[in-house]
């Protein structure tokens, strides 16, 4: 389990290079069993939910190795089509690996998907893709058993522009005799890098990154060695922070573009940012100003996966801000235990209204998901006094140790 321990109260100052996205990397590996041959990762962030990923694949009867941040899946001998039970259940994205097990196997079968409890996460869409392009999904006692013998391609119409659905469609397209149209897809940049990791293997995927994205069949794909798009999000938390902590903090290994809708918002608090070269530099002083609404979006609008983050700089700014969460129904939970640090936020449906305060005090908070964990280390850095975070586990999904990390630029953090 363990806790972060924290003495608040200090600045930011220095910098910090960011690794590959934890949702870029996690649908890598997915897609990493479309080839037989070697895949070669780099920049691989050393957290849970990619574990957790690289057990999934392991069971499955893939060799993979880790050294540092490069992982090396050789799926030669993948010999079977059932996700494991145990690994699937603490993951969401095991459901991602229907898809590229379809392509690969003609069959697959996973149990209902885990991830963070922040509300209802249906698959209806990745199944009524699926079914569109004529497999056959049997559901039965929370397990899901896919035939895709008699796949072939299909015009599909997204409900709703759904990430993991439009990734977990193109995987199961590529190998389709002929061209397979999705609409309505997501246009996160995650789904941009891997039609480039795909493209880089031998497929044929063009579109990504707008709403129409077509995937015409190859017979077969190749291995290849790729370094998977920068964490906008954990890029994102430590901007957040700056603001919030002050002090003058340099991120380096970031897409600037992937997070133009909180550099937006951003300068709104009073910081200045400074976006070149694939790094950015946040200066911020004083007690930062309220930005007075935020929405959650599908990209490019505002990431819920920022949500949790910025209602915790709010709790400290000057004014009043509302933040409206459009994505996920229940991803509040952080904001109660940012009450009992002082924050005074009012929670009624998906809108929190967050009364900035002066300052928040030291307390023992417990970490609800995984951005909401991110949100709390946040708020404990900026608050007067020690605060303790338990239940970092929810954390560790997602972020590298951050006992490690975060003193290299001035936090007073310990894990035990
Ligand atoms: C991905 C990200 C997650 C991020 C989310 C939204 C990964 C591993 N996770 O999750 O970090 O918060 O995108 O940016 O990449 N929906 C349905 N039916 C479905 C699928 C989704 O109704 O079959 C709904 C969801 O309940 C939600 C919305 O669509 O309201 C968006 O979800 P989706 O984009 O699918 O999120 P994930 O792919 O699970």
């Amino acid at each position: 389990m363990g806790k972060y321990i924290i003495e608040g109260g200090r600045g930011l100052y220095g910098s910090l290079t960011i690794k590959g996205a934890k949702n870029s990397v996690l649908t890598l590996l997915a897609a990493s069993i479309l080839t037989p041959e070697k895949v070669v990762l780099h920049g691989c962030p050393d957290i849970g939910d990619v574990a957790v990923m690289l057990r999934i694949l392991r069971k499955l009867g893939c060799k993979v190795e880790r050294t540092d941040d490069i992982v090396e899946i050789d799926s030669s001998g993948l010999h079977s089509y059932k996700i494991a039970c145990d690994p699937a259940k603490e993951l969401r994205s095991s459901v991602f690996m229907l898809g590229s097990l379809l392509s690969r196997l003609k069959r697959a079968k996973a149990v209902y998907p885990g991830g963070c409890d922040i509300g209802l996460r249906p698959i209806d869409i990745h199944l009524a893709g699926l079914r569109e392009l004529g497999v056959t999904v049997g559901e039965r006692h929370g397990h899901i058993d896919c035939d895709g013998t008699n796949a072939e391609p299909a015009d599909i119409m997204l409900d709703l522009p759904s990430v993991g659905a439009t990734e977990n469609l193109m995987m199961a397209c590529v190998f389709l005799n002929g061209v397979s149209i999705l609409r309505n897809c997501a246009k996160e940049p995650e789904i941009v890098d891997l039609q480039n990791f795909l493209n880089a293997m031998g497929a044929k995927v063009r579109g990504a990154g707008g709403s129409v994205i077509t995937v015409e069949g190859v017979k077969r794909l190749h291995g290849v060695e790729y370094t998977p798009i920068p964490d906008r999000i954990v890029a994102g938390t430590w901007a957040i922070g700056a603001v919030m902590c002050g002090g003058k903090l340099t991120l380096e290994n970031v897409i600037p573009e992937h997070l133009s809708s909180l550099l937006a918002k951003l300068p709104k608090s009073s910081c200045k940012i400074y976006p070149r070269d694939g790094k950015i530099t946040i200066e911020s002083k004083g007690r930062p100003r309220a930005v007075p609404k935020t929405e959650t979006m599908y990209y490019p609008g505002f990431p819920t996966d920022l949500q949790a983050q910025m209602t915790a700089l709010q709790s400290v700014s000057d004014g009043t801000a509302v933040i409206v969460e459009n994505i996920f129904e229940t991803r509040f939970r952080s904001a109660v235990e940012l009450c009992k640090m002082g924050a005074n936020i009012t929670v009624s449906g998906n809108t929190a209204v967050v009364r900035g305060v002066p300052e928040l005090y030291g307390s023992r908070v417990v970490a609800t998901d995984l951005r909401g964990g991110a949100s709390l280390v946040l708020a404990a850095a900026a608050a007067s006094g020690r605060s303790e975070i338990d239940e970092i586990h929810h954390i560790d999904r997602g972020y590298e140790d951050l006992a490690a990390i975060l003193p290299q630029v001035g936090v007073d953090i310990k894990r035990e």
